[in-house]
């Protein structure tokens, strides 16, 4: 890009200094309304069949919505049949309303009319485009023109729908002056009071006036500003519901819905995951988990994200982005180490305080409120860092490696993601502890031994060792005497006649319990500084505690001997 960018033409916001949305605060949810079925089916490349319509229809009432626009029932034959299957074939429920949009044009109202018969709730929503664009370009019309093109319409609908409301249809009302965002406020007012005049609104039976960002073309705040001031100034407010349409043009859809929400606005249109026209609708996912995790019950289901997400991909054949907010398969997953780190030490925050508040850095949300639950939240690829690898040790295979050790396993686990230049998967990650720790080739070995202890009150312990320990293949006796098994059996190393081993420094120990089925061993780690002063771990592991701790002290030395060979 060179240059050109002179060729448009900025936003031109409204004067509203004495705003009072930016105060307020969202501590209600909207009334939701699906436009998933119509905006985002008439956006996809191959629009849903019947039978997706209806797998669709139906997940979306189980996420809890009560306002589903199903189509366009005069657009089409394939509309019309999917508007009449729904209602003949018994899929509406009675709480349920379903709602049908139709251009302001007279065949077309007349169409969805014949659409919506027999059906119990219905809000039958009609449009024009109101735009200062839209109306030099495209209708050549003046503003008296464009208005009367929406109260031909009012008035058509008011007429053909008193019949069916005295037979007991619960038929409302919604008119959308489409473009709202690009049409000039006072007159947005005045097509819209105009409307509501024609269909004869009541505060008794409200008109929704659905204010669409049709395309998204200003900044978030001035979207709220017009909101606030429309509300302001609309004649006959009491007679309306505030509705919003945000598209997502310049990527605020979310924001735009956000803000209008604090402006006044309360219903709002919306899609899953965000799809409709061009860069979509705003997704109603983030929206509505947005408001969850502010501790406002946005009154909708997706405790089964991973669910709604399949269904939502095989239907509309898109995919759900990996950062997809709440849904994306990479969004509770951390690689990087001090992120791991800290999500690490919530979790044991949590698990050690009782604060009834969700409070892990990094995660925004529980993912088990969205059945997350079972992915690992922590990821090993290079970027780790040393805690990553150990609270996967610790998480999926039980091992808690001390926290002195982490440092080296977490090297021992980044130098392998290099050297493969990839993700390392928990069972990858176990095979190198196994690897490192517990097959690694055993210069020294303890073939058998016998420990004796003899412990009197009010006296130090006094352990003998007493066995055979095997040098590169050679069985040699072994004896030592020390304060506690560990002490006995590094005298009984130091003592060896050949390969005897010396200036290994014993820094510190850790054992645990491990349970697989109904075996449960223990688990040694022993941290040693080798003879240069350098830090050394070794891991041993058997049905017998002291005999773990015997072969740990074995396997950290093997280990530096190991390594000075390298
Ligand atoms: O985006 C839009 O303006 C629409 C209207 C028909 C509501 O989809
Ligand atoms: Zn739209």
């Amino acid at each position: 890009m060179k240059s050109g960018c002179q060729k448009y033409i900025p936003f031109t916001p409204i004067s509203l200094p004495d705003r009072t949305w930016p105060d307020r605060q969202i501590t209600q949810p909207p009334v939701w309304c699906s436009v998933d079925l119509r905006d985002g089916n008439q956006a996809l490349v191959d629009p849903m069949n019947l039978q997706e319509k209806l797998e669709y229809f139906h997940t979306l009432l189980d996420l809890g919505i009560k306002e589903i626009e199903i189509g366009f029932p005069s657009a089409s034959e394939t509309e019309y049949e999917i508007c009449r299957e729904l209602i003949d074939g018994g899929h509406i429920p009675d709480d349920v309303t379903i709602q049908v949009l139709v251009q302001a044009r007279e065949h077309l109202i007349r169409r969805t009319f014949e659409a919506i018969q027999g059906a119990k709730n219905v809000i039958l929503h009609f449009y024009n485009s109101t735009s200062t664009l839209q109306r030099k370009v495209v209708f050549h019309a003046d503003m008296d023109g464009i208005t009367k093109i929406a109260t031909d319409a009012a008035d058509l609908i008011y007429e053909m729908s008193q019949p069916m409301i005295q037979a007991g249809m619960n038929l409302r009302f919604e008119y959308s002056p489409e473009s709202f965002m690009g049409t000039e406020m006072d007159y947005a007012v005045e097509i819209c009071q105009a409307v509501l005049d024609h269909l004869h609104a009541t505060p008794e039976n409200k008109v929704i006036l659905n204010l669409p960002s049709t395309v998204e073309n200003c900044m978030p705040n001035y979207f709220a500003d017009e909101i606030e001031y429309f509300i302001r100034k609309l004649p006959s407010r009491d007679c309306a519901i505030i509705s919003l349409h945000p598209h997502n043009d310049r990527g605020c859809g979310v924001a735009t819905a956000e803000m209008g929400l604090l402006a006044g606005a309360e219903r709002i249109e919306a899609t899953l995951f965000g799809n409709g026209e061009r860069t979509g609708n705003v997704d109603i996912v983030t929206l509505a988990m947005n408001m969850w995790t502010q501790g406002v019950d946005p009154g909708l289901d997706f405790s089964d994200m991973n669910k709604i997400k399949e269904m939502y991909e095989r239907t509309t054949k898109m995919p759900v982005g990996d950062r997809q907010p709440y849904a994306g398969k990479l969004v509770f997953t951390a690689f990087s180490g001090s992120h791991q780190d800290a999500i690490n030490k919530g979790t044991q925050w949590m698990a050690e305080h009782d604060s009834g508040y969700w409070e892990v850095p990094y995660l925004p949300i529980d993912p088990a409120d969205v059945g997350r639950q079972y992915e690992p939240i922590i990821r090993i690829n290079s970027q780790s860092g040393k805690g990553g690898a150990a609270y996967i040790m610790q998480q999926n295979f039980g091992y808690d490696l001390p926290k002195a050790m982490h440092p080296e396993f977490g090297a021992i686990v980044q130098k392998e993601t290099e050297r493969l230049g990839t993700e390392l998967l928990p069972q990858q990650i176990f095979e190198l502890f196994d690897k490192e720790y517990l097959s690694i080739p055993k210069i020294y070995q303890l073939e058998r031994h016998r420990l004796h202890e003899d412990a009197r009150h009010g006296v130090a312990s006094a352990v003998v060792f007493d066995g055979e320990v095997s040098y590169r293949g050679k069985v040699m006796t072994a004896s030592g005497e020390g304060n506690g098994p560990i002490d006995a059996f590094f005298n009984a190393l130091h003592d060896l006649p050949e390969g005897h081993i010396e200036g290994y420094e014993f820094v510190d120990y850790k054992e645990h319990a491990i349970s697989s089925g109904s075996d449960t061993q223990a688990v040694c780690y022993i941290h040693l500084k080798d003879p240069k002063g350098q830090d050394v771990f070794g891991v041993g592991k058997s049905h017998n505690i002291n005999r773990a701790s015997l072969r740990a002290i074995l396997c950290a030395i093997n280990r530096s001997l190991l390594t000075a060979q390298e």
